[in-house]
């Protein structure tokens, strides 16, 4: 028997992450993000990361019509911003300080670290798509990451 999905989410909970904002745009342009944790790297040559994408997620489609996303690395200062792109749908970069990369993905302001990615491989996972891109560019600066453990938002010291 396949174990019950709340109790998946309650156990994986246990597993301490960081907390990421994916950033994409739609076909028209408009742009898209979503709040995501299901992140990690896969390999260095080539510089591969995956992210694991719900496909009830309205960004979703997304990522097959511009072909390129953004991690952008939460710092702890940055909770609210990971709160307002868990939240489905809407206009969620208003009141947002971005700036548009070179993948035409955002960039939000602040954040620890950010990789632009090129989308090269899609697998299936169940209720969610396996997104692999290849990243192109990536900075970051000084400070803590916001952390997410046991369903809570957390920093380092807590
Ligand atoms: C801490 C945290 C981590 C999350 N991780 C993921 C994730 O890895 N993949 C995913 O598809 N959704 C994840 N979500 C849920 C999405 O952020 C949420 O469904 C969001 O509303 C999707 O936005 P959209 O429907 O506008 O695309 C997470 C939410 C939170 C609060």
């Amino acid at each position: 028997m396949p174990i019950d999905k709340n109790e998946l989410r309650r156990v994986m909970g246990h597993f301490a992450t960081g907390v990421t904002i994916i950033t994409t745009h739609a076909g028209s342009g408009a742009l898209h993000g979503l709040t995501a944790n299901a992140f990690s790297s896969v390999s260095l040559m080539p510089p591969l990361v995956l992210v694991c994408v719900d496909k009830k997620c309205e960004s979703y489609p997304c990522f097959e019509e511009s072909k390129v996303f953004t991690v952008n690395i939460l710092g702890d200062d940055q909770e609210s911003l990971s709160r307002k792109f868990a939240v489905s749908g809407g206009e969620k970069f208003q009141g947002v300080a971005y700036r548009v990369g070179a993948n035409g993905a955002p960039i939000l302001d602040g954040v620890l670290a950010y990789l632009e990615c090129k989308l090269t491989d899609t697998c299936e996972g169940g209720d969610h798509t396996i997104y692999i891109g290849e990243v192109e560019e990536a900075e970051t600066r000084e400070g803590k990451p916001l952390l997410f453990f046991r369903g809570g938002y957390r920093s380092i010291g807590d």
